[in-house]
């Protein structure tokens, strides 16, 4: 890679504002904002960067140059040389997936070694969670007055359901002593084979006995390539702090699938908003003074839910072509349709965003109208400071927009804010108005130096 392939524009961080204190980037919609972007060009001027919640159903994209990298698990911090990259207790461990990612980042170049550490108190998914998981949702696509909720399959509802059962659940630290977990992998599995049998039978799906021996033998050989990276990292961190070295937490998933305050039940098993930064990491509360909120100009969302803004005509399809919206984890084409001002708004709140960076406004070039919902019609009400807590009701609130001239040149390469045509200056500004935040970047691509530094005004 090229210097230039790899630089940032210099004042981007200085707009942020950071005054070197530890921050957060964290997704305000339904993810997919594009985390993985602002994490790696912020990641450099930080010392640790750190995830907290999820697993590899998240998928952070980092382009660097003409290298595109696909994240799910690792921090995107891996591409900054110095940084320490911690995966903490809050994260749910495929140790399959994340040795794939190991070697497909060593593979293009990415050292890791001590820059990569995971918890000891992280849960590993294991085979028959992505198993239970797939199944649960078919099962409840089949039973009458259920729905599915449309998840990745990676087997994340699953294994925090057993972190919370506990006595079905295994830890990355118990890797480190693999001999003592043989007799609990295969406790474990013999419960798992009885209701998955039955819930397979409920869908009428067929079922293969899971193999304990098979599993604790893949267990044990991941157990040793994964041991050097596995510790305290609640220790790791809390030393980073004593020694003044500054943290950066990495969201994923993103706030309004967060478990309690997302759409419920349409919403992935972690606090994926900033609340879930202190449990996930070990972190003391309030540690975090920077909450960068990432908001991309349109939304998306991938699986089941309601989504008062969607766009299901041709406009949406436009908007998921041009943005090419089809998942990074599973590659199914995500729903797509206008920026929702209310649940930006309610999320934000939420997360305590104290600045925003915009995603996704090259998406809309093109587009002769742009509307932004800016409140809901709900039972011959207006709503626009709070959010439905039932799904169903939220399902059937009637999005109201304001209306914005369109931009019909692309604007990738625009080099500063003042060069974007002035109608995607009067949208973003409009936005920030309504949010009441400033809004310090728009990103006009996704690569390192397509990052505009917007003026606070
Ligand atoms: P799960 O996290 O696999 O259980 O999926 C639950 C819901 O959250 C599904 O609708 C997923 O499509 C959605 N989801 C989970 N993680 C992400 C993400 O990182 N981006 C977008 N949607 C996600």
């Amino acid at each position: 890679m090229t210097s230039s392939q790899t630089s940032t524009k210099p004042d981007a961080l200085a707009s942020l504002n950071l005054q070197g204190q530890h921050s957060a980037v964290i997704g305000i919609q339904y993810g997919d904002e594009g985390k993985g972007q602002i994490v790696d060009v912020l990641g450099a001027h930080f010392d640790v960067v750190a995830r907290y919640n999820g697993g590899a159903n998240a998928g952070h994209t980092v382009i660097i140059g003409d290298q595109k990298f696909a994240l799910h698990l690792i921090p995107s911090g891996i591409m900054c040389p110095d940084a320490l990259n911690v995966v903490g207790n809050g994260v749910v461990i495929d140790p399959a997936q994340i040795l794939k990612e190991i070697d497909g980042l060593v593979e293009r170049g990415i050292a890791i070694g001590e820059n990569l550490k995971i918890s000891n108190r992280a849960h590993v998914v294991l085979p028959y969670h992505k198993v239970q998981d797939v199944l649960y949702d078919q099962a409840m696509a089949k039973a009458k007055g259920s729905e599915p909720i449309g998840t990745t399959g990676r087997g994340i509802g699953p294994c925090y359901a057993d972190k919370a059962l506990r006595t079905t659940a295994v830890r990355m630290g118990e890797l480190l002593r693999i001999d003592e977990l043989e007799t609990k992998i295969q406790r474990i599995v013999s419960i798992k084979n009885t209701i998955l049998e039955a819930l397979a039978k409920t869908c009428d799906q067929p079922f293969e006995q899971l193999d304990a021996n098979a599993i604790f033998a893949d267990l044990k050989d991941q157990a040793i390539r994964l041991a050097p990276h596995i510790t305290d990292t609640s220790v790791l961190l809390h030393d980073a702090m004593d020694d003044g070295k500054k943290i950066l937490c990495e969201g994923a998933n993103a706030t309004m699938l967060d478990i309690d305050h997302g759409t419920y039940p349409f919403v992935t098993s972690s606090n994926c908003s900033s609340l879930g930064i202190y449990a996930g990491s070990g972190l003391p509360g309030g540690t975090i003074k920077n909450i960068i909120g990432i908001v991309k100009l349109y939304t998306s969302r991938v699986g089941e839910g309601p989504f008062p803004s969607e766009l299901l005509n041709e406009t949406g399809e436009t908007i998921r072509q041009q943005g090419n919206e089809f998942g990074t984890t599973t590659g199914r084409p995500r729903r797509t349709g206008w920026l929702d001002l209310v649940s930006v708004r309610y999320a934000s709140k939420l997360s305590g965003v104290t600045t925003f960076a915009c995603t996704g406004l090259a998406v809309l070039a093109g587009l002769k109208t742009i509307k932004l919902c800016v409140g809901y019609r709900l039972d011959g009400k207006v709503i626009d400071n709070t959010l439905p807590a039932n799904a169903g009701d939220l399902a059937r609130a009637e999005p109201i927009y304001e209306e914005f001239e369109g931009f019909a040149d692309p604007i990738g390469e625009c080099q500063r804010y003042e060069d974007l045509p002035p109608q995607a200056r009067a949208y973003v500004e409009r936005v920030q108005e309504l949010l009441g935040t400033r809004i310090a970047m728009v990103c006009v691509g996704r690569r390192r130096d397509q990052i505009l530094v917007c003026p606070n005004k």
